[in-house]
């Protein structure tokens, strides 16, 4: 899809790789919403990125707030054909400790945040782009969600996040059969440990023992490797259903 005149949603788009890619959709001529939480910095990101960019609060936790925000992009900017999401985290429990079982609430957190709030994008995101008129390709839209590599190799204290996030990479194979016939796309990135948020600021020791795994770079990604990426999905039309490792060549060891 030719990035020129679109209109792209953008959630978790206030920091990190979604923050990125924002940055290089707007460099490539598309509209963007960006869509976080109202307490992130996603006012200051859309008033920096200019070009009329917007920032919709939204917590990807509810379903409302992500109707609205969607709304309310198509509402300013016409129609929708790029949904890009990064919404999610995880939090460090085990299976079974000498405290007892992992607590299912805690399990049903994290795949409410990573998970539920993925699919609930993705179906709100796909109703909106299946009214565009689709291009000379046919094409109506593309959804990216955000695996990781723990989807494929969980370490140690990561069951819930692991659980949700391979949860993701089986709901993009099917979704991309599902909306297939709308010309809409589905596709998910799964990272190695990248330099956002919390892991931004890891010391250089801590950083060289997270990577040892990779074959090559031996090093956290960067925001806008992720950036690439997701615009190499959005323009290049053959890429559907697939979930992409974006990782070095890094297989997580089990803790
Ligand atoms: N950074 C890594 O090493 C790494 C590796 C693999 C996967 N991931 C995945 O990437 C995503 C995090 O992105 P990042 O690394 O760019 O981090 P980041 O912290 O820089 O950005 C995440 C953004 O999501 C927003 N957000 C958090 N919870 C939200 C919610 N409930 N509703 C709406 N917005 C919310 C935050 O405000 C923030 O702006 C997560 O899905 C994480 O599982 C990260």
């Amino acid at each position: 899809m030719e990035i020129e005149g679109t209109v792209a949603a953008v959630a978790g788009g206030a920091s990190g790789m979604a923050r990125a890619t924002a940055e290089e959709l707007a460099a490539r001529g598309a509209k963007i919403a960006i869509l976080d939480l109202e307490s992130s910095e996603g006012e200051k990101v859309a008033a920096e990125l200019g070009n009329g960019a917007i920032f919709c609060p939204l917590d990807i936790r509810d379903s409302d707030s992500i109707a609205r925000a969607l709304d309310r992009t198509v509402q300013t900017f016409g129609a929708l054909h790029i949904g890009v999401n990064t919404a999610g985290g995880g939090a460090a429990k085990r299976t079974l400790t000498r405290e007892g079982p992992h607590p299912l609430d805690d399990f049903r957190k994290v795949v409410e945040l990573n998970l539920i709030g993925s699919f609930d994008f993705l179906r709100l995101a796909a109703d909106h782009m299946s009214r565009n008129e689709p291009n000379a390709d046919g094409e109506r839209g593309v959804v990216i969600s955000t695996a990781s590599i723990a989807a494929f190799e969980g370490q140690i204290g990561q069951v819930a996040y692991a659980a949700a996030k391979s949860g993701i990479v089986g709901m993009t194979f099917t979704a991309a059969r599902d909306l297939g016939s709308l010309g809409i796309r589905v596709m998910a990135i799964a990272p190695s440990l990248f330099q956002t948020g919390i892991t931004k600021n890891a010391p250089s020791q801590m950083v060289e023992a997270l990577t040892k795994d990779a074959a090559f770079p031996r090093r956290m990604g960067r925001p806008e490797e992720y950036a690439r990426m997701a615009i190499a999905i959005v323009e290049n039309p053959m890429l559907n259903a697939s979930t992409i490792r974006l990782d070095g060549g890094q297989r997580f060891a089990p803790r």
